[in-house]
């Protein structure tokens, strides 16, 4: 790879801007200082930047506790929006190519995946790979316990033409619950409990798949994912 071209993948700097860095004499390339931008680079070389090593953006993985009040979207500064992206929370360059995998409402608080490698988002939204997600849900009325069975058949949505996949009910009290489902749909946890004539006063992700939300990070917070949280997709 070109060492102008190595610069632009590991910074937010554009080719010309590389460029002039380069004339500065303040790029140096396994210990000599290098201005042409045409140098080649090796995946073993070391490029320093006035001392400070550089290194290409590889896929990133990243964990997420959003926030009430902030939205899933990745259409930064598209169209003005009442509330800020959970992409802005992060201060990590090139994010304009990450991605969310599986939204939450505006209101919603919790996990939220977000990675530039779509194989593996992928396969935490695809409906064939019925990845599990868990959330809390606060309830404003009292539920039956027999509503776990109802889960377990499956909900009929309104405006859907087949029950929602079997469902996994656990009861903290009568109006809070751990709710696992397998799938995506518009609203879905919410249109679950008003299928029943309830209503969600608060709703929590807490777990994709067998990636917990880490009980370290404060809402706002993030982290990249561990190896293994990684594999586990
Ligand atoms: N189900 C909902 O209703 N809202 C969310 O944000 C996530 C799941």
């Amino acid at each position: 790879m070109r060492l102008d071209k190595f610069i632009c993948e590991s910074t937010e700097l554009t080719r010309s801007e590389a460029k002039r860095l380069l004339k500065t004499g303040s790029v140096s390339v396994d210990g000599s200082i290098v201005k042409s931008p045409a140098q080649k680079i090796s995946v073993d070389s070391e490029v320093l930047v006035d001392g400070e090593p550089l290194s290409l953006v590889g896929f990133r993985y990243i964990m997420l506790n959003k926030p009430a009040d902030t939205i899933c979207t990745t259409l930064l500064g598209t169209r003005a929006e009442m509330y800020p992206s959970v992409i802005e929370l992060l201060d990590v360059i090139k994010s304009d190519r990450l991605r969310i995998a599986g939204r939450l409402d505006v209101d919603t608080t919790g996990l939220v995946l977000i990675t530039d490698d779509g194989q593996w988002s992928h396969r935490i939204t695809s409906p064939g790979k019925e990845c599990s997600k868990r959330y809390r849900v606060e309830l404003a009325s009292p539920l039956d316990q027999s509503a776990a069975e109802q889960f377990a058949q499956g909900i009929q949505l309104q405006g859907e033409k087949k029950l929602t996949r079997p469902a996994q009910l656990e009861f903290v009290s009568e109006q809070e619950v751990l709710l696992t489902i397998h799938e995506g749909k518009y609203h879905q946890v919410k249109r679950m409990f008003a299928a029943l004539g309830n209503h969600v006063t608060a709703l929590h992700r807490e777990q994709i798949g067998d990636i917990k939300l880490d009980p370290e990070l404060e809402a706002g917070e993030w982290r990249y994912l561990t190896d293994e949280e990684m594999k586990s997709v």
